[in-house]
């Protein structure tokens, strides 16, 4: 049964691990969580960050991918009966992922529109929750918003076209067209934001390196969750992508490449982020720290108000900024639903349009509890939960059960080794069975702490306990349930040490 889908070229598959790596979280989580945690200091932790976790694990997914050839449910079994779950835990975060991160698409997509004649007015977050969102408390539903509802229409028929094409003919092919048109588009952008009175302000704000928060662990762990975040690792999408790989392929280079290319993205974003908020900050005459935000309230309320700012053109300037997020959003949006297109083709032995059809149908259709009035609440709730939360946990499960559990490091590090130019030492396997697990372990018993602790964004305990704790429950106890059912494609039996 070797007839499975395969990358036409290696800059395809490069493209899209950094389509998929590149999201809305470079460019409106990164800018601000640098800010936030010591500025130009931040690069320090973040950079270690990077080289200890974020592509240790990029290479070790890509490894996996590559062995083991499966979505992530059949490479965790592959590897060990037992491990399946695993897989399948990671596939129902992404799955609960898919179904608001189209939302926010959908609202970059109206927001796109809005800029040409400045829709939103003076009081934009007043326009945002008010006119446009129609928000409602939490915990309520009200009536579909038909503007939340158009776009994202439009977002599920474009995504779930591309993945009907399939692996090389809609995933790469997407890629290739997004990416590069994103890469023109956000450098358009950044050059406009710097060119603008006080983007220097804003810079210094963002780079200037306050060295006493190095020693505050705090700001280690948002360096250690932003590269998690960002780079797309330990949700099931990097084994998935990298299991279309042809045989002889580069595994490491693969990794740096696009761990290095989401960086530079993300720096990119910061520059253009902070130059603006600088600009805006000078305009208004605030300073930086009342400006700045992160987020949805970033994009869709102070990036308006930015925009009506601008001189020139400002239309211009805003359709590009919201295109950049649509571009960024979609090439992701494609990756997060093809970990459970590829994992429901393989377990029930349907085809890829019958994948699409049931699997991204189910999530359009839950995506609509996000475009009803009450919308933004439950978004905010379950991405806090299933995102912040899920993937830390799940990453942190995946790197114990491989580096302790299963002891597989020394035997992955010698399969990658044999393909890649540059060979992975004794740093690598450090990194994994070392280094991250136990900067995980803070990292989670710290927002475990807090969301026990706290009230995440003042929401009532039942809304935070249904709609956050409950819903990543969900995605265990789902993960579970779908590991029970017996495989009907007699993949799980085959090539079990393929190298
Ligand atoms: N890594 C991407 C980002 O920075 C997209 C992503 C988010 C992928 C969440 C999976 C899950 O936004």
């Amino acid at each position: 049964m070797e007839n499975r889908s395969q990358w036409g070229t290696r800059a395809g598959f490069i493209l899209a691990a950094v389509g998929s790596a590149v999201g809305l979280g470079n460019i409106w989580r990164f800018p601000y969580v640098a800010y936030d945690n010591g500025g130009g200091a931040f690069f320090l932790p973040y950079l270690i960050a990077l080289l200890t976790a974020g592509i240790p694990i990029l290479i070790m997914e890509f490894t996996l991918g590559h062995r083991y050839r499966g979505s992530a449910p059949l490479v965790f079994r592959k590897m060990n009966k037992k491990a399946e779950w695993l897989g399948w835990w990671q596939v129902f975060i992404a799955f609960i992922i898919s179904t608001y991160y189209a939302v926010i698409i959908a609202w970059a997509m109206a927001y796109a529109i809005f800029s040409f004649n400045l829709s939103w007015g003076n009081d934009t977050a007043g326009f945002l929750t008010g006119d446009y969102l129609k928000l409602v408390d939490a915990g309520q539903f009200g009536s579909l918003v038909p503007s939340v509802l158009i776009p994202l229409i439009i977002v599920w028929v474009l995504v779930l076209g591309t993945l009907f094409k399939g692996v090389r003919k809609g995933i790469e092919v997407a890629n290739k067209i997004f990416i590069p048109t994103l890469l023109v588009l956000f450098l358009i952008i950044v050059i406009r934001a710097v060119t603008l009175d006080g983007a220097l302000q804003g810079l210094n704000a963002m780079f200037q390196p306050d060295w006493s928060q190095i020693a505050n662990a705090d700001v280690w762990i948002a360096a250690y969750g932003q590269i998690f975040f960002s780079l797309s690792i330990c949700f099931a999408i990097m084994i998935t992508y990298s299991s279309y790989l042809p045989k002889k392929s580069d595994i490491n280079n693969n990794a740096f490449i696009a761990g290095f290319s989401n960086s530079s993205f993300e720096l990119l974003a910061g520059i253009g982020v902070f130059s603006a908020i600088g600009f805006m900050a000078n305009t208004t005459g605030q300073p930086v720290e009342e400006v700045v935000n992160s987020g949805v309230l970033l994009a869709f309320a102070v990036f308006p108000e930015i925009i009506n700012q601008i001189p020139g053109i400002p239309g211009l300037f805003g359709f590009l900024f919201f295109a950049s997020l649509v571009l960024a959003g979609m090439s992701s949006l494609i990756s997060i639903c093809e970990t459970y297109i590829a994992a429901f083709q393989e377990k029930f032995n349907i085809s890829r349009t019958k994948a699409v059809a049931i699997g991204g149908g189910l999530s359009a259709v839950i995506s609509l509890v996000y475009a009803t009035q009450g919308g933004l609440n439950f978004l905010d709730t379950v991405d806090h939960f299933v995102l912040s939360m899920g993937v830390g946990l799940a990453g942190l499960v995946e790197v114990i059960v491989i580096a302790w559990v299963l002891r597989k490091v020394k035997n992955l590090q010698e399969y990658n080794n044999a393909l890649s130019d540059i060979k992975v030492g004794s740093w690598w396997v450090i990194c994994l069975t070392v280094i991250t697990p136990i900067l995980m372990t803070f990292m989670m018993a710290q927002s475990i702490y807090t969301d026990l602790t706290e009230q995440y964004s003042g929401y009532p305990w039942s809304f935070l306990i249904i709609c956050g704790w409950i819903m990543l429950a969900l995605t265990l106890i789902a993960g579970f349930i779908f590991t029970s059912v017996k495989w009907k494609s007699g993949l799980e039996k085959q090539d079990k040490e393929v190298s």
